[in-house]
């Protein structure tokens, strides 16, 4: 039996398919390619182009595949982007759902792990941040991702599926191999925006807000290296497979970096001065994102491996620079 992994031509989705590929698993993908790279996606997994949003395409890929487990990834995911357009993230990300759940059930696949955010929170009761704290989102992006966790809960009592929802805090870094890493057109993350300041795409860096309550006034994030989240997509599918129970996870380092500090780490990583200016605050951004993930590592078993940012950050720099 296979994994389908949807949007494994993505960010996070392609680096967990090249995990799962190494763990000897029958991988399938299928990606509408409309944010993912055909070039990411692992030469050994079988490829499907198209739309979650088609049932069409999921019944043929249903009938086609005998597939165990889905992870999905197919989701739109920039809080800025959803603040100008809601609407789309409504669409792709719980229309999308919608149907995907509708041909699950169709098809009697009834294990999935699923892609949340700490978005989901809004501004945080405590730091860190726990699975148990209160969930008021800030932005579209994050009432999205919730709503389909519920979705998740109540198709889940009905027809017999178990999930895990694995709630991302700030994913950056690549793949040791440097083969695939993060490319976003256009790009809006933090980390891959700095760094190209140094590959000469732009002469300086925004920062998004220096008033915020915090130790020197820009957003505190919890930076996760992208082959520890997707270790952790493993140890989920592992984990409904010996019978858990649907659950929630935080996945972070529970160590909190400022947009100053991140700068000043790849500024010592790459040997560039990266200018820096200074910007209104973006519309949706809470001040603390910070992960417990205590859960995750007592529950799952997961391990982080890279728990310091110059080694993040360096693992971007050497992606981009192959680039
Ligand atoms: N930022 C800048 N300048 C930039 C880009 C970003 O100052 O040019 C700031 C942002 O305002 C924010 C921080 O850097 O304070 C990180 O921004 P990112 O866009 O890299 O990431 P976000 O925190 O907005 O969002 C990411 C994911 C979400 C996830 C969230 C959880 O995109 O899916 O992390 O922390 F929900």
């Amino acid at each position: 039996m296979a994994i389908l992994v949807l949007g494994g031509a993505g960010y996070i989705g392609s680096h967990t398919v090249y995990e799962l590929i190494g763990s000897g698993a029958d991988v399938v993908v299928a990606d509408n390619l409309e944010t993912g790279h055909r070039e990411a996606v692992h030469p050994q997994a079988r490829f499907y182009q198209g739309d979650i949003r088609s049932r069409d395409f999921l019944d043929r890929l249903f009938q086609q595949e005998a597939i165990d487990a889905v992870i999905h990834f197919a989701a739109n995911s920039l809080v800025g982007e959803s603040m100008m357009n809601p609407l789309k993230y409504y669409d792709n990300n719980l229309c999308g759902t919608k149907v995907l759940l509708e041909a699950m059930v169709a098809h009697n696949v009834r294990k999935i792990v699923f892609s949340s955010t700490a978005a989901t929170y809004g501004e945080p009761v405590n730091i860190p941040i726990l699975e148990t704290d209160p969930a008021h989102p800030t932005n579209t992006y994050g009432e999205t991702k919730l709503a389909m966790e519920r979705m998740f809960h109540w198709v889940g009592k009905a027809h017999g599926l178990r999930y895990v929802s694995l709630r991302y805090f700030n994913a950056c870094g690549a793949h040791k191999s440097g083969k695939i890493g993060e490319m976003h057109q256009p790009e809006t993350h933090l980390i891959p925006i700095i760094l190209q300041v140094p590959l000469g795409k732009r002469k300086s860096v925004s920062i998004y807000g220096e008033d915020y309550d915090t130790r020197d006034g820009t957003c505190v994030r919890d930076y996760i290296h992208v082959t520890d989240l997707a270790q952790a997509h493993i140890l989920a599918v592992e984990y409904l497979n010996r019978g858990g129970e649907s659950d929630i996870f935080n996945l972070g380092n529970g160590v909190g970096f400022t947009v100053k500090e991140v700068i000043e780490c790849a500024r010592k990583v790459t040997g560039h001065p990266i200018p820096a200016i200074s910007a209104p605050r973006r519309a949706g951004d809470p001040a603390q994102l910070v992960a417990s993930s205590e859960k995750a590592k007592n529950i799952l078993g997961w391990n982080p491996q890279y728990d310091d940012l110059e080694t993040i950050i360096a693992s971007a720099w050497n992606f981009h620079r192959k680039r």
